[in-house]
């Protein structure tokens, strides 16, 4: 049977209605103490209503873990109800929603007072500060925000979890040789730099239980040659297959070094890395805009799902112009 964007799809026992997901996109307008406000009601409402699902943007487990001051988080029972109104929102239009649950690590924007602490004192640029080493106590503590925090994302009606261990930040520190240099049990080999995140994703399964989607995002690459590449992130994310759902295949971000080659789809065969090298259902992202291209990769089965960022942004309905719903237009016709 031929799958096309319109075929339903299914994350753990969670039916989609569609392959399409906004991709998770930071709005930059949380309240100064993390809380999701009517703007964030509307703005993934209106969005909601041609995808299967809707991730919302990069939401902390902890108030120095944010990525940027006016992130939104969930490290307070305060910031359930808020967050409950975007779920109600979304499922208004007949969607499901995932949280995006992240800690910024050495790449996190702080209030005076607080830290930066990563996997190793290793600054991500010049930029950023120089973080400290996480000792063993503080890890666990870290792994008790993600747990309280899937316990709060369940409370307020989220349909699953999206654990953010891309683009550089906390859990991508741990995993990447570039930023772990530790050589106690949480790093110094592959399999040591995968236990943090192991650890974290244990607790979050064991917080929300078997049926309870839990996905992860990954930087499939660190475009740099000390770092990982597909096949490192297949080993990885097939030792944490039993805790998951589903993979959501990004890349980059744990230096400042970017792909030379940036084209529409440039990170599908990424994706396809993960379809062929693991049995989770992957999505796709990174430039996939047309049509033809979005249809391609889910009849082709390089992915299951195909995740769309920025023209979701200007363009609320742009999902419909990949179903087939609205006239295309330059973007999603080209
Ligand atoms: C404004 C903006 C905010 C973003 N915020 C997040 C985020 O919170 N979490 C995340 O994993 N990726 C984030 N991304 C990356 C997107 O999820 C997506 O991977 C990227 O935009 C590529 O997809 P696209 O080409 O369809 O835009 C952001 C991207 C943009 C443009």
């Amino acid at each position: 049977m031929t799958v096309s964007l319109q075929s339903p799809g299914r994350i753990n026992k969670l039916q989609l209605k569609n392959r399409l997901v906004l991709a998770p996109m930071q709005q930059h307008k949380g309240t100064p103490a993390g809380h999701a406000t009517d703007y964030h009601v509307e703005h993934y409402g209106r969005r909601a209503a041609d995808v299967g699902l809707v991730i919302i943007e990069s939401t902390a487990v902890s108030q120095d873990g944010r990525l940027y001051q006016d992130d939104i988080g969930i490290y307070s029972d305060s910031h359930i109800k808020p967050l409950g109104k975007v779920v109600k929102a979304v499922h208004t239009r007949d969607a499901r929603v995932f949280i995006q649950l992240s800690h910024g690590g050495r790449k996190s924007h702080l209030l005076p007072g607080e830290r930066l602490l990563s996997s190793s004192p290793i600054a991500f640029s010049d930029e950023y500060g120089l973080p400290f080493e996480a000792k063993n106590e503080q890890l666990e503590q870290l792994i008790g925000r993600y747990r309280e925090a899937a316990l709060r994302s369940r409370e307020a009606g989220f349909d699953g979890i999206e654990l953010h261990a891309a683009h550089g930040y906390l859990l991508h520190q741990f995993l990447s040789p570039i930023s772990n240099l530790r050589t106690d049990s949480y790093g110094g080999s592959p399999n040591r730099r995968l236990q943090f995140v192991l650890q974290v994703a244990i607790a979050v399964r064991e917080a929300v239980g078997p049926d309870y989607p839990v996905q992860i995002r990954v930087s499939a690459s660190d475009y740099d040659p000390g770092g990982l590449i597909p096949l490192h992130i297949a080993d990885i994310v097939k030792r944490l297959e039993p805790l998951l759902d589903a993979v959501h295949v990004s890349s980059g971000g744990i230096t400042p070094l970017r792909p030379l080659d940036v084209y529409p789809g440039y990170q599908i065969p990424y994706a396809a890395v993960l379809k062929s090298e693991t049995t989770l259902p992957v999505i796709a992202v990174g430039g996939i805009h047309q049509r033809a291209l979005a249809e391609r990769v889910v009849a082709e089965q390089l992915a299951d799902f195909v995740a769309i960022g920025r023209p979701m942004l200007d363009e609320p309905d742009f999902a419909g112009q990949l179903l087939g719903k609205q006239p295309l237009s330059a973007r999603s016709g080209s």
